[in-house]
């Protein structure tokens, strides 16, 4: 069921095809002792379909989950990132892939790069589903993106707007939104 002010830009079948070849493309770096830590909230259909498709590609990853927010819209505090839950393993040695919904500023990303980096892990890949390109405030270079999204503001497939549409099947634009 599509809804009627939410336009399709991804659908399920393209999210799934494309999971699959991630999932491939990450298998083939060959990753030791893996930890898969998916960046709540955006991320956590796509870390499911994600793994899943890991699971098929031989890979046994044990799973984390780490929630940072962000202040993109304080204009005091702006690109401070704060938080909320941490991973729980230690990643020394480890080959960490950071999953994410959408990488625009770069910041949670480098941030959490940074930090895993520091506790000592042997390698930490970057895995976005959808990457904004031309919108990057600190440097930071996916290892691995879903697609290459239009500078719009999408919803679904776990991405909110205000805490709505995460439930919806595909990615999507609400019309008349950025
Ligand atoms: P940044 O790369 O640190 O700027 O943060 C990217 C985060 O901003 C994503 O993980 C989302 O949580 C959020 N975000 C950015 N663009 C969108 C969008 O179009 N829809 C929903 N969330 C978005
Ligand atoms: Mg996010």
């Amino acid at each position: 069921m599509t809804l009627p002010n939410v336009t399709v830009l991804y659908d399920e079948n393209r999210i799934a095809a494309r999971n699959h070849s991630l999932a491939v493309e990450i298998a083939a770096t060959n990753p030791e002792r893996l930890l898969a830590v998916a960046v709540l909230k955006g991320s956590f259909m796509f870390a499911a379909d994600l793994l899943r498709a890991l699971h098929g590609s031989g890979l046994e990853p044990e799973v984390e989950f780490m929630h940072v927010s962000s202040y993109r819209e304080a204009t005091v505090s702006s690109g401070q990132v704060e938080i909320l839950r941490d991973v729980q393993s230690d990643v020394r040695d480890r080959d960490v892939l950071l999953i994410d919904d959408i990488l625009e500023s770069g910041r949670t990303l480098a941030f959490a790069k940074d930090l895993l980096m520091a506790r000592g892990a042997r390698r930490v890949l970057v895995c976005v589903l959808l990457e904004k390109p031309g919108k990057r405030a600190v440097h930071i270079d996916p290892d691995f993106v879903g697609f290459t999204c239009p500078d719009v503001f999408v919803v679904g497939y776990g991405m909110d707007v205000a805490h709505a549409f995460r439930q919806l099947p595909f990615i999507g634009h609400i019309k008349g939104l950025g």
